[in-house]
Formats: C-alpha cells, sequence, structure tokens
C-alpha cells in the first residue's frame, strides 16, 4: 500500500471533486435504501387486508399504487445521483491518469541515454499505458466502489438490526466466504489475464519485426522459420487464453451460488421468526431486498482488493522510474552561454554497461571557428567523443572545457541549444518533410526551411516529390534513400543555426559532389563557429585546420591533413588505399 502513496498528492488537487462525489455516493444510497422499507410497507397492507374484514379493495390498491410510484421515484433519483457520483469521481480518476502520464513523459525526457539502454522500449511504454491504467482503476472504480460498499453496509446493516439480530445474524454468515472466494478467483483470474497480456505483446513484436524486417525475411528465404515462430506464439496464447476463460466461467456461479444460499437463509429463518411474532412477513421480503442488495458489494470486496493490489504493484514499478535521478543533471540555473573553444583534457571513458574503455587519455583543442576532423576505423571512439561533448555521457576521467568553463558547469540547456548534433543514424521522425527540417521550433519560418533544403543541397529533390514539404515520411510515408536521410538530417541541423556543429558520419551515403557543396556551406555557415566531423573518409576531412586519428580510444595521430601526409603512418596509408580507389 505505501507505492499508493504516491498519488496521495493527486487526491489533494482534486479535493473538491472527491468530496462532491462522496456526497453523491451518499445521496444515491439513501435512495437504493428506502424502497425495500416501500415494499416491506406494501407487503404488509396486503397481508392486512386480506385478514381483515370491511377493508376495501380500492383501499389496498391505493396504497400500493403510492408505494409502487415512489419505488419508480426513488429509482429514477437514485439513478441520477449515481450518475453524477461517476461523472464526479470517476472525471478525477481520468484528470489524474492524465496528470501521470505527462509526469511520467516528462520523468522519461529527463533520464539520461544509459537509462535507456538499461530498460526496454516495451517496458517503458507500459509504465505509461498499462501501469497506468491499472494505478487508475484503483484511483476510480476501486475508490468509487470502496466508499459506496462502506455507506451501503454501514446504512443497510444498521438498519437490518434494528429490524432483527438474529435474522441478520443469520443472513450476514454466508457473505464473508463470499468475499474471500471472489478475491481468490479475482486474483487468479487477474493473473491468468496478464500472462495472456504478456503473450499477446510478445506475438505483438514478433509481427512487428517480421514486418519491419521483412525485406530481410523475404532475401534470406526465411518465411517457415518467421512462422514457425509466430505459430508457436500463438499457440501458447490459446492456451493461456483457456486457462482464463476456465476460471471466468467460476465467477459469475460462484456469486449468484453465494446469493441464493443467502436468500434460501433470509426465507427459512424469516419464517420461523415471523412465526413467533417477532417480524413481519413484510420484513421478510425487506431482508431478501437488503440481502440482494449487499451481496454485488460483499463480492466486490473481493474485486476491489485485487485491483488495489495490482495497482500497488503498479505503482511500485512507476515509483522505481519517477523516484530516479538522472546521471546527468543540470548543475545550474543560471544562463552560460557557449562558446566554440572545446578542450578535451586527458579524458577517459568507459560505458558502464558493457566496460568497454571507449577513450583513453584523449587530448585536444579547438578554438572558435576552426574545424576539427575525426578518423578512425570502426569502434575506435570517434562518436563516443561526439557524446561526451553533447553530455549525453559524463567523462570517466580528465574534464572537457567549453569556454573556460568545465562542461558539468553549464546550463545543460543551453548546452545542448547550442549544439547542432547530427548523430550517426540521423533518425527521421514520422511527419512531414518541412516538420521534420523545423523540428527545434515551434512556429515554423517556411523561408528558413527552404534555405536549410538548400544549404543540404535536398531542395531539388524535396521540389520534385508530389507533396513538395508536405510529403510525408517515415513508417507509411515516402521511403528516402540512403543520402537522402542524411541531408534531411543535416536540413534540420542548418535550421537549427547553433554555435557548434557536430556531423557524425552523416556525409557517408552522399556522393562526392554533394558532400563538397555541402561542406562549403557548413564552412559558410560556420565562420566564427567551431565545427567537428566525424569520417571515414579522408576526402571529407582534408580541409579541417585539425584532424586526429583515434585507434582503440586512443589519439595515434594529430595534425592538418598535409602535416598527417608528410607523416607517413596511418593516415598516409589510408590516403594512398582511398585516393587509389576513386581513380580507378
Ligand atoms: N552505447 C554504448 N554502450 C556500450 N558500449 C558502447 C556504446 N557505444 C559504443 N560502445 C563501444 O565503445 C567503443 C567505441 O564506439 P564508438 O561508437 O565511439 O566507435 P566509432 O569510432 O564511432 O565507430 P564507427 O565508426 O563504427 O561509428 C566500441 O567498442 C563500442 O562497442
Ligand atoms: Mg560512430
Amino acid at each position: 500500500m505505501k507505492h499508493l502513496q504516491y498519488l496521495n498528492k493527486f487526491f489533494w488537487k482534486y479535493r473538491i471533486l472527491l468530496a462532491v462525489g462522496s456526497v453523491f455516493i451518499i445521496i444515491a444510497n439513501l435512495f437504493a435504501l428506502y424502497p425495500a422499507e416501500f415494499v416491506r410497507e406494501a407487503f404488509d397492507a396486503v397481508i392486512l387486508s386480506i385478514n381483515t374484514e370491511g377493508n376495501t379493495k380500492t383501499d389496498t390498491s391505493s396504497i400500493l399504487l403510492k408505494y409502487g410510484s415512489l419505488i419508480v421515484l426513488f429509482a429514477l433519483l437514485k439513478g441520477v445521483f449515481m450518475y453524477f457520483m461517476r461523472q464526479t469521481i470517476i472525471v478525477m480518476s481520468r484528470k489524474i491518469e492524465f496528470d501521470l502520464k505527462n509526469e511520467i513523459y516528462q520523468q522519461y525526457q529527463a533520464l539520461s541515454i544509459s537509462f535507456y539502454k538499461q530498460n526496454k522500449t516495451g517496458d517503458l511504454m507500459n509504465r505509461i499505458s498499462e501501469d497506468v491504467s491499472r494505478v487508475r482503476m484503483y484511483l476510480g472504480p476501486a475508490l468509487m466502489y470502496a466508499i459506496n460498499i462502506t455507506i451501503l453496509f454501514f446504512l443497510v446493516i444498521s438498519k437490518m438490526l434494528s429490524i432483527s439480530t438474529t435474522l441478520t445474524t443469520y443472513v450476514l454468515l454466508p457473505l464473508p466466504i463470499l468475499a474471500i472466494a471472489v478475491y481468490f478467483v479475482s486474483n487468479t483470474m487477474n493473473k491468468r489475464s496478464e500472462r495472456v497480456q504478456a503473450q499477446l505483446s510478445s506475438i505483438t513484436t514478433i509481427a512487428q519485426e517480421t514486418f519491419s524486417g521483412i525485406k530481410i525475411v523475404k532475401a534470406f528465404s526465411n518465411e517457415e522459420n518467421a512462422l514457425q515462430v509466430f505459430f508457436n506464439s500463438c499457440k501458447m496464447y490459446t492456451k493461456r487464453q483457456l486457462a482464463l476463460v476456465k476460471i471466468e466461467a467460476l465467477f459469475f456461479p460462484l456469486i449468484i451460488t453465494m446469493i441464493g444460499m443467502s436468500t434460501v437463509l433470509t426465507v427459512y429463518i424469516g419464517g420461523i421468526e415471523s412465526f413467533k411474532g417477532n417480524i413481519s412477513t413484510g420484513n421478510i421480503a425487506e431482508f431478501i431486498i437488503y440481502v440482494n442488495m449487499l451481496a454485488w458489494p460483499v463480492a466486490s470486496v473481493g474485486w476491489i482488493t485485487s485491483l488495489v493490489q495490482r495497482a500497488a504493484a503498479s505503482q511500485e514499478r512507476i515509483n522505481d522510474f519517477l523516484l530516479l535521478t538522472s546521471e546527468i543533471e543540470n548543475n545550474t540555473n543560471e544562463q552560460t552561454p557557449i562558446t566554440g573553444d572545446i578542450a578535451f583534457n586527458k579524458v577517459s571513458f568507459t560505458y558502464d554497461d558493457t566496460n568497454i574503455k571507449a577513450l583513453n587519455n584523449i587530448s585536444f583543442s579547438i578554438k572558435e571557428g576552426e574545424t576539427l576532423g575525426i578518423f578512425g576505423k570502426t569502434g575506435s571512439g570517434k562518436s563516443t567523443i561526439a557524446n561526451l561533448v553533447c553530455r549525453l555521457y559524463d567523462s570517466t576521467e580528465g574534464n572537457i572545457k567549453i569556454g573556460n568553463t568545465k562542461i558539468e558547469n553549464l546550463n545543460l540547456n543551453n548546452l545542448r541549444t547550442a549544439i547542432g548534433y547530427i548523430p550517426q543514424d540521423g533518425y527521421l521522425f514520422s511527419g512531414t518533410v518541412r516538420e521534420n527540417i523545423a523540428f527545434t521550433s515551434d512556429n515554423t519560418d517556411e523561408q528558413k526551411v527552404i534555405e536549410a533544403a538548400k544549404k543540404a543541397d535536398i531542395l531539388d529533390e524535396i521540389t520534385s516529390f508530389k507533396d513538395g514539404f508536405d510529403t510525408i515520411i517515415g513508417e507509411r510515408g515516402v521511403q528516402l534513400s540512403g543520402g537522402q536521410r542524411q541531408r534531411l538530417a543535416i536540413a534540420r541541423t542548418f535550421y537549427k543555426n547553433p554555435e557548434l556543429f557536430i556531423f557524425d558520419d552523416c556525409l557517408s551515403a552522399i556522393d562526392a559532389t554533394k558532400e563538397q557543396r555541402i561542406l562549403q556551406e557548413l564552412k559558410q555557415e560556420s565562420q566564427n563557429k567551431s565545427s567537428i566531423i566525424i569520417s571515414h573518409r579522408i576526402s571529407t576531412l582534408k580541409d579541417a585546420d585539425q584532424i586526429i586519428i583515434l585507434e582503440d580510444g586512443q589519439i595515434i595521430e594529430q595534425g592538418n591533413h598535409n602535416d598527417l601526409l608528410v607523416k607517413k603512418g596511418f593516415y598516409y596509408e589510408m590516403h594512398q588505399i582511398q585516393s587509389n580507389k576513386e581513380q580507378n
């Protein structure tokens, strides 16, 4: 239960809805309670008219009519207040659900990249969808029925006791058994339905992966295998679903049997009591109504308990995330202007999860307006340098300074706003071309979008699309070529107009002429801004003011293009190989 305490702040926020809702519950219950008395009065009136001479039929029927209409009226009023009760309590739960989802989403965005590597996307999605839904069942239905039951028990049982203690005791006997039985049944039901859900999401994952990778499945002629995996997963699903159906089938018969037993007891014990003259015949009818009024709530005690338990488990999982603090924290709220001077001083970095030492004792510095080229074999640590400059991770040893300030002491928001980073797998979001280019701004500047596209040398292609900048890209949109995707990602960065450009191998799929044009634009754009260009191609880096060559996380050569050629080292060798290739 302690995990659910986290939600109390929301109850406080919506206290008015909660209070008004509770009042509606009380009123609805009062309207539910009185009809039982009307039935007794009516019964007794009929019995009286049978037993006494001279009582005219019309008297009795007018009494019956009176109580009949009262019962209808009260039922209507009860309905009206039940409507209000839902409109307050359930609405409150939806509002809290909304708040909670947003809180989780915001927290997700605040957490660092390593958090995302430790958790599966599916799990993260579940927190925000399924877990929140379960918590909402506690906030809404469970809470509403709990208040309802408490009030109803209090009203009905005190009413019953005032009529006959003996009858009340006997009649209530089977009810606790009912509550416990329902608890176990619904608990098992929930567990089994969770297993069904888990299997369902595994089927979805299998299907989704096959569809996303359909090209490879077909090219490798792997359909048979894929089908077998899917088949097995579906078989398991059916098995689990049948197990669930078995227990579900038990639910209603159980409740009906228990209610039936209580009713039989009422008639039997009530009959005896009525013969003794302790109660009237009408009282028996009244009691039957009370018993039926109590039976469902008693059954729901078990149901509510299992709802609350599930909600607590879900909230525990949610809290695990909400109470996490990001490893990368913003250490200042002051505005810290970002300059283009960057210095790495003996920086080493080890990835926590894999324990791979990706950078080892790296030192270099670039002045504002300069371009740094990074060259090296795959896995040598190039992208890791970019990650550290963006502060997606903090260095393990050494320090990084931007201007004269250590990177940790800069305002994180200022830092990231100042950087135009194009990651190696320049991700595009599903949406229009325009939306992808103007990703960083709330109101799109059409002219700037066009200019950015032009600088990234993709304008012609965009205008040749049927819908131009409104062309939808992403899963169900136009399939862009690798080079087009890269240039769109570059346009996104030109649109942002940052203080520092980081191109992580994002020119690899672009032909040489286009590449040179883009680099020329970059030079224009970044006259007094710094840029870092990572590449496997020497032609991309040759104009950089400084090039570092990485191997296994260490700098093995450093200098400008000409210096490096003179050294006749690794860079020189690669230069020879690559320029030979170009000539052939
Ligand atoms: N997120 C990560 N978590 C754990 N290890 C990582 C991570 N990213 C990279 N590594 C490891 O760190 C080392 C350096 O990787 P990095 O991505 O910096 O190489 P790179 O030079 O950019 O390679 P490429 O040219 O293939 O892009 C590699 O051994 C890699 O396996
Ligand atoms: Mg890389």
